[in-house]
């Protein structure tokens, strides 16, 4: 019940249309999941894997995609306005696919919503500090996540003791976007900026970017399998069914459940890259603007 009185308070609060939800029994509300694009749809492949009844609504800022290379204020405002439309379409939990936005704007979404909100930084952690021997952790991400200081700021406060070296790769999203995750020019370019990492300590390399569980193979290729690669997707998604279970909204068994997915420019590309993303073509996929969430 308390999702649901949040729901209806914050949609008088923020003076958007009221949203009438009725009776809804909370337990049946989606999960509400965004990214920058479409590397949030690791998360969400994640999610079918470990709560096969649960709907997902899923959000990719196609059209203002990338946010690793934008600042604080922005990525934040673009955040928080996908955080509102999530909470109007009447999700239970919001999973912040994305690690800039993690990164940059966690804490304002979660000032700013009344469901429970989950980043990927936390879960990318936990699950690096769980299997390294050395304690000393490698982190890869865009620009503005490594620039953020988030992942040390998260580690530090787990196991102060750990070593972390952290590693921006700007040009691994658009080599992604590109569909060149097999090519020799990203052996290259991997190769390079792994290169002040490789032979050190470290035993764990957290993958800080959702578009990056793309090039596992590659990153195996190059650190020679010594190194254990954390693929923050799947401990988020354990996260979201352990909040789902602590609150007890998990969707019963009883129905089928739905997925829908929104872009903010044209479909067709977001379609046709999803496809490497999901393992399985995404139909129906809908483009919206989010003009009306200021
Ligand atoms: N989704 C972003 C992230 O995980 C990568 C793409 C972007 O820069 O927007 O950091």
């Amino acid at each position: 019940m308390k999702v649901l009185l949040n729901l209806r308070k914050l949609a008088i609060d923020q003076l958007h249309e009221p949203i009438d939800f009725g009776d809804v029994d909370e337990k049946l509300l989606p999960i509400g999941v965004f990214d920058s694009g479409l590397g949030g749809l690791t998360v969400v492949k994640q999610l079918l894997l470990h709560l096969p009844n649960e709907s997902i609504i899923y959000f990719g800022d196609t059209a203002r995609l990338p946010y690793g290379t934008k600042s604080i204020l922005t990525v934040r405002k673009f955040s928080l306005q996908i955080a509102r439309f999530l909470q109007n379409q009447g999700v239970k939990i919001i999973v912040v696919a994305c690690n800039t936005a993690s990164s940059l704007a966690l804490n304002v979404i979660k000032e700013n919503t009344a469901v429970p909100v989950l980043g990927v930084i936390g879960p990318g952690v936990s699950a690096a500090l769980r299997v390294s021997k050395s304690k000393s952790i490698g982190v890869i991400g865009t620009t503005a996540t490594i620039l953020s200081g988030a992942y040390k700021k998260v580690l530090k406060k787990l196991d102060p003791a750990v070593n972390l070296n952290s590693v921006a790769c700007p040009l691994f999203v658009p080599l992604v976007e590109e569909g060149w995750e097999r090519s020799d020019v990203t052996e290259l370019i991997v190769s390079k900026y792994l290169d002040p990492i490789i032979n050190t300590e470290i035993d764990t390399i957290i993958l800080g970017c959702t578009h990056y569980p793309i090039l596992k193979d590659v990153l195996h290729k190059v650190v020679d399998n010594r190194v254990i690669i954390i693929d923050s997707s799947i401990e988020t998604a354990r996260q979201v069914r352990s909040i789902l279970q602590s609150e007890n909204i998990q969707r019963p068994k009883r129905s089928k459940p739905t997925y829908k997915f929104y872009v903010s420019d044209r479909p067709q590309r977001f379609e046709e890259i999803a496809e490497r993303f999901l393992g399985e073509p995404l139909p129906n996929v809908k483009q919206i603007s989010l003009d009306d969430y200021r």
